[in-house]
């Protein structure tokens, strides 16, 4: 089995649903307490063993570019100054893996976003993590989860939750077949935003998959649907069609979909009240300030 060490995360959405704050930067790029959201998903990519990591990038790409380079001058002035820490935290961040860049020059959907990264895969399994959906999980990372389950069954995995029946319209949700643990089972069919009726089961893909580099074929053949987007979901649907083994896993961690107003001020709040430097003040600004 090979080893997983490259992933790609898609990040030239249009982001519309929290505009204006993406009218001028990537959504990626918005802050949870003092680092953007990319960043969290960076880490989360390192800690799992990923060396390589490609981001499709769109408009406004410079400040993700910049966040992840050297800055040559903040850490000179640091350094000045004597705040070692900051510059400690500041150069970690050009030193965390090996980032690449692919530019999606009009977002015609998932697929076409994954498709861009083609050359840079290769022939080995990879990961794809939305570059809006923060997993917390300070035990096992989720890409590590799915690495791990990999290299247990082979295939191709898709990380799912399970969702409120009522909010299934919201996902691409799967029809699992054979049972292979408690938490893994294999698909036979995959669902983009059925209604309550049509929804084989609750189990909604969450922004996590692990897959063969055969998904190009497939992606390179799928016509564009809905909104001329090419989905990620069509190309996984054909490789269902075509008997390839397609696993869904339910990752273990807290999922925030920063995409939206809600899941960014939920995702603020709580990792600020697991900060150390903030906690406190926050809790008492809810208590006594806003009197919850
Ligand atoms: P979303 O569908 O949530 O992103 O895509 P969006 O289109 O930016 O969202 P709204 O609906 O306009 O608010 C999930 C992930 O895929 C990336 C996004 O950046 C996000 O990380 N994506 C989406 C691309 O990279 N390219 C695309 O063409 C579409």
């Amino acid at each position: 089995m090979k080893k997983v060490t490259k992933a790609i995360i898609p990040a030239a959405g249009l982001g519309t649903r929290v505009l204006p704050a993406t009218k001028a930067q990537p959504k990626e790029m918005l802050v949870i307490v003092d680092k953007p959201s990319l960043q969290y998903i960076v880490e989360e990519l390192v800690a799992s063993g990923i060396t390589d990591i490609v981001i499709v990038t769109g408009r406004n790409k410079n400040s993700i570019e910049d966040h992840f380079d050297f800055s040559y001058e903040l850490e000179n002035t640091l350094r000045k100054d004597g705040k070692m820490e900051l510059l400690k935290k500041v150069d970690d961040i050009s030193n965390m893996a090996n980032i690449y860049y692919v530019r999606q020059n009009h977002p015609l959907g998932l697929g076409h976003a994954i498709l861009k990264a083609k050359s840079f895969i290769g022939d080995e399994p990879f990961i794809i993590a939305l570059g809006d959906d923060i997993v917390y999980n300070p035990e096992t990372p989720v890409a590590k989860q799915l690495i791990d389950t990999y290299n247990k069954y082979g295939g191709n995995i898709i990380g799912v939750q399970e969702v409120k029946k009522e909010d299934v319209s919201k996902y691409g949700v799967v029809k699992p077949s054979k049972i292979l643990d408690e938490d893994t089972v294999e698909m036979i069919d995959f669902i983009e935003k059925p209604s309550m009726e049509e929804a084989p089961s609750n189990l909604a893909c969450l922004g996590r998959y692990l897959l063969s580099p055969e998904i190009f074929d497939y992606l390179e053949t799928t016509e564009a649907g809905k909104g001329g987007e090419i989905q990620l979901t069509d190309g996984i649907l054909k490789m269902l069609q075509n008997n390839k083994k397609v696993i869904a896993y339910t990752f273990k961690g807290k999922r925030y979909d920063i995409g939206n107003k809600i899941g960014l001020l939920k995702a603020n709040i709580e990792f600020g009240l697991r900060n150390p430097e903030t906690k406190n003040d926050l809790i008492d600004f809810l208590k006594n300030e806003i009197k919850l």
